[in-house]
């Protein structure tokens, strides 16, 4: 029987290929791109799979084109959306001109390359629609003034950006770029005329190449601190001000080029003795100090003006400079002291902006009204001659240190009309006379964390980022690791078309990963606790699962749901796990390869919002599978047992990250490039927190591959009742709209404080989704359905009543009123950026813009990632990948 099935599908095959061969489904849109461009060399014949520089696949469908420098002239047609299986666009370097149109809905494209070409524009939506895209190269083109369109931010899969030299205007618009763009590593926008400061959220990428030189940005570069995967940065030609970051997290960071712009302060040591700098440009600021001094090899470029103390490299100031230099960094280096404070002696005849000296001593210090921001140094201490301050009408904050009425020659101190705080200061000598007026602060407390000086945080601070950024090393290496792990994997499916050479390479094969990815990954297992499976999936022993959960210990359960108890686990290094024990009758038999299989694929996906699965085990009885521990447990327990758990309630901003985390997490389930996950049972329990209180969604246990290009597929529900999409209820069809039901029935438990179903409650109130619709209808009702623990104020009530609307959206009766989950992340993400920054920042504080929890950037499943299409290891669906995988040899 199953002999002539397989003749059967490969006779079905071999007719499809032929007929595939005589014609393309691309085809008419190949020609009008053909046309469009006036035939490019080689474009002739009428099946595009025949044309040079074009590539197709196993379904004569186009998958590159990459006509780059052939002189091409001509323009873009509008409708190359028809080209479903593109993945790579190439047309650099030629004479196009005319608009780079949407090519949105190509959910497969990886590579655009439009550089060096006549293009004059590019459509405004460019960016939405394309799910894949990871290299963009807009270089060299003459443009008309544009700004870096907000739809930017939907390119999630983005690598690398480049625009350089192509009219950009307008600032960088803060996407979040961390969390928006995990994967990004190089940005360039170069030689355009962007404006404005950095954006903050720069700090939590993980870019390494960041080439923004010549423009008119300006503002401070701090951000750069927290990027501490940068391997090479170019700001060079612009109008940044400010000292230079602290870079002694940065242990990669090659080249550092900040020539001509308006910085000050003093070099700091964590950059002089970056032991991997290898080129660094300094000139035409206004660094002070004294001159560095790198070491011999490094190619450094300190040109043009600076207001460096000496010019002897690594030679001393004198203590009155360094004095005041410490003085003006608690104000933050203001450009006017550096650019008056030259030289070695700020008592010289050429007076230094607010000091005024006798003898060779500093007697007055005169800073009043300068617009100066920041504390007052502790070093004004060490200035013993001084007799006068004056630091009166500026916006100084923190406290007035006591030490200052130590000065022993003191006799004026003028710290009025400041926003300082704390105590009056009451020299132990009443003769000193000190005016504290118009500081609306003084006497009382300040507000938290406010004191003077420059606080005692950052050696540790500074110690966590090179932890971080070692850690950083390891998962790059480990990536490396992944890579060499599918390259080998792609040996083994073809030798599934070559048994007989299978044996001896395959334990070859298990030899090479159990050191390379077992052995070092970052789950903590070694190399004898657990092993690559054959479909490629870490296999883990049940000894070590044993000794971890202290032998499935009751103290370490937590959790049981409707597959099994979760137990706690903690490996020998100290990795904390949390181990699904399953009933076996769940899974056996024919059940139980498909569950592998399902498995090898769940392992790999990877996203900061997904739990990961490490692996699994499957001996004798046991089926247990292996996952990533979340320290702050389900989002259940926060939103409806917070008090029973001595818990504080979640606040509105925590309530609408999560939400959007958790829309980004599905939304990426449901986008996958070459297939779509469809969770099919969404809800607090399965929503787990870590110590950020950042979300990620767990429990893939129901989740079934959906077939590519089917939109629904009918079978067994799953689920849990109250979230439960209407017409999957009743007709048991899965579509993504599913997962939007049960996440709007989330928004509203956000909301709401409620369960979706509560039998204690009253008949009415039972069913949330019910109960919130009829709520929602006014405002009187709708404001008292809203959590008691959330604060209702003019500026959270914005949100909450866009956040009801948008549940009500998404639990839509009718599955195609639903959005879909990319349009719920717009609007969360909108909802988010509208927060306070300093929510925002105090957020992901402790991160360091290092995801800590997802070793690899968020993997998505498609072929080029790895050089194989990982699809074909899924054998759901085996006579379709056997004709790809038979006619894509045949090219
Ligand atoms: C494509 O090219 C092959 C070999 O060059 C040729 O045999 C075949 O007829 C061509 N097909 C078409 C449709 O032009
Ligand atoms: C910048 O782009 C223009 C085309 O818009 C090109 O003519 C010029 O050569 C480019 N400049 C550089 C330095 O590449
Ligand atoms: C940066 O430039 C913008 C104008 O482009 C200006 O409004 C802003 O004040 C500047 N910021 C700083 C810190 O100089
Ligand atoms: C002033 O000191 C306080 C407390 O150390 C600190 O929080 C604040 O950031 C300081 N301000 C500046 C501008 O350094
Ligand atoms: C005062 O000067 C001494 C000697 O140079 C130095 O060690 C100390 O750190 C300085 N104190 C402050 C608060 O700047
Ligand atoms: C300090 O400067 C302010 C502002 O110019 C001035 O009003 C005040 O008299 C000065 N204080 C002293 C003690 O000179
Ligand atoms: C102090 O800052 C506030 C806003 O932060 C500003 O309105 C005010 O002009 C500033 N005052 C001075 C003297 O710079
Ligand atoms: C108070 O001032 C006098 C002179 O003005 C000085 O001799 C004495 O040391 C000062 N006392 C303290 C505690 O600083
Ligand atoms: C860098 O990260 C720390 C800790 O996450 C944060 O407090 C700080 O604000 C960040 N600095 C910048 C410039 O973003």
């Amino acid at each position: 029987m199953m002999i002539l099935w397989r003749i059967l599908l490969s006779l079905l095959c071999f007719i499809a290929y032929v007929y595939g061969q005589s014609s393309s489904p691309d085809e008419a849109a190949m020609n009008v791109l053909k046309n469009s461009l006036n035939s490019p060399p080689g474009w002739s014949g009428s099946n595009p799979c025949n044309w040079t520089d074009v590539d197709c696949d196993g379904s004569n469908q186009v998958t590159k084109i990459q006509i780059g420098n052939k002189g091409i002239s001509g323009m873009l047609p509008t409708d190359l959306k028809s080209l479903s299986s593109l993945t790579v666009f190439e047309v650099m370097n030629n004479n196009i001109i005319g608009k780079i149109p949407s090519l949105a809905g190509l959910k497969s494209l990886e590579t655009v390359n439009f550089h060096d070409n006549g293009f004059t524009s590019i459509d405004a939506d460019f960016f939405t629609g394309l799910p894949s895209l990871q290299h963009v190269s807009l270089d060299n083109n003459p443009f008309g003034p544009w700004q870096i369109p907000l739809s930017l931010k939907y390119a999630t899969a983005l690598a690398d950006f480049s625009a350089v030299n192509c009219s950009l205007s307008g600032r960088i618009p803060d996407l979040l770029w961390g969390q928006t763009f995990p994967s990004l590593t190089t940005l360039k926008l170069s030689t355009n005329s962007l404006v404005g400061e950095l954006p903050r959220s720069f700090s939590e990428s993980r870019v390494q190449t960041l080439i923004l030189n010549g423009q008119k940005l300006n503002g401070s570069i701090s951000v750069l601190q927290n990027m501490t995967d940068l391997t090479e940065v170019r700001l060079n030609r612009n109008e940044f001000s400010g000292p230079i970051p602290d870079f002694s997290g940065h242990v990669s960071l090659k080249v550092l080029n900040i020539r001509d712009n308006q910085l000050t302060g003093i070099v700091p040591s964590s950059l002089t003795g970056l032991a991997s700098l290898s080129e660094v440009g300094l000139g035409n600021n206004l660094l002070q100090g004294p001159t560095p001094s790198f070491k011999d090899n490094i190619k450094i470029d300190i040109s043009g003006l600076n207001s460096f103390c000496l010019d002897t490299p690594g030679t001393l100031c004198d203590l009155r400079v360094n004095t005041l230099l410490s003085i003006a960094e608690a104000f933050g280096y203001p450009v006017r002291f550096a650019n008056s404070w030259k030289g070695n002696d700020p008592c010289s005849k050429s007076p230094w902006l607010g000091i005024t000296c006798a003898g060779g001593s500093i007697i007055v210090i005169n800073f009043k009204n300068m617009g100066l921001t920041g504390n007052i140094s502790l070093s004004f201490q060490n200035l013993t001659s001084l007799q006068v301050i004056n630091l009166s009408q500026n916006n100084l904050t923190g406290t007035i240190p006591e030490e200052l009425t130590k000065l022993s020659n003191l006799k004026t101190l003028d710290v009025s009309n400041n926003q300082l705080c704390g105590d009056k200061v009451s020299g132990v000598n009443t003769t000193i006379n000190v005016n504290t007026g118009g500081n609306p602060d003084i006497g009382k407390g300040c507000p938290s964390g406010f004191s003077s000086g420059d606080g005692g945080k950052k050696a540790s601070s500074n110690a966590g980022k090179i932890i971080g950024s070692v850690i950083g090393i390891v998962l790059g290496l480990l990536l490396i690791g992944f890579a060499i792990f599918f390259l080998v994997k792609k040996k083994k499916q073809y030798h599934k078309m070559h048994p007989q050479q299978q044996s001896s390479d395959q334990d070859a094969f298990k030899i090479t990963i159990g050191n390379m990815y077992v052995g070092g990954s970052e789950s903590g297992f070694s190399g004898s606790d657990a092993h690559v499976g054959e479909s490629g999936n870490i296999v883990i022993s049940i000894h070590v699962l044993r000794d971890a959960t202290n032998n499935f210990n009751e103290n370490n359960i937590l959790g049981r749901g409707g597959f099994g108890i979760v137990y706690k686990g903690e490996l020998h290094d100290g990795t904390k796990i949390a181990v699904k024990r399953m009933e076996s009758s769940i899974i056996s038999g024919k059940g139980l390869d498909e569950f592998k299989s399902e498995i090898a694929v769940l392992t790999r996906v990877r996203h900061r919002n997904l739990v990961v699965l490490h692996g699994y085990c499957l001996e004798g009885n046991e089926r247990l599978l292996v996952y990533q521990y979340m320290p702050q447990g389900t989002l259940s327990r926060h939103i409806f047992h917070w008090q029973e758990e001595g818990l504080k309630p979640l606040e509105w901003a925590r309530r609408l990250i999560i939400a959007l985390d958790v829309a980004r997490g599905v939304e990426y389930l449901h986008t996958l490039a070459h297939q779509s996950f469809i969770h099919r049972d969404l809800k607090p329990s399965n929503i787990l927190l870590g110590d950020d209180m950042h979300a990620k969604v767990a429990d893939f246990g129901l989740v079934r591959l959906a077939p590519e290009g089917a939109q629904s597929i009918e079978t067994k529900i799953a689920g849990t009742f109250g979230y439960l999409a209407p017409e999957y209820a009743v007709t048991g069809r899965v579509t993504t709209k599913v997962d939007v039901y049960s996440f709007g029935v989330i928004l509203m438990e956000l909301l709401t404080g409620r369960k979706a179903l509560d039998d204690k409650r009253s008949e009415e109130e039972v069913h949330l989704a019910t109960w919130f619709r009829r709520m929602l209808i006014n405002k009187d009702s709708f404001s008292k359905a809203i959590d008691e623990t959330i604060e209702v104020n003019e500026e959270t009530l914005g949100s909450i009543n866009k956040v009801a609307e948008l549940a009500n959206q998404c639990s839509a009766r009718e599955p195609q009123q639903r959005p879909d989950m990319s349009h719920v992340v717009n609007v969360l993400v909108s909802l988010v950026l509208q927060w306070k920054p300093a929510e925002r920042s105090r957020d992901s504080e402790d991160v360091y813009g290092i995801d800590y929890d997802t070793p690899f950037p968020q993997i998505s499943l498609d072929s080029s990632f790895f050089g194989v299409n990982t699809l074909t290891s899924i054998p759901s669906r085996p006579s379709e990948l056997d004709c790809t995988f038979r006619s894509g040899q045949g090219r």
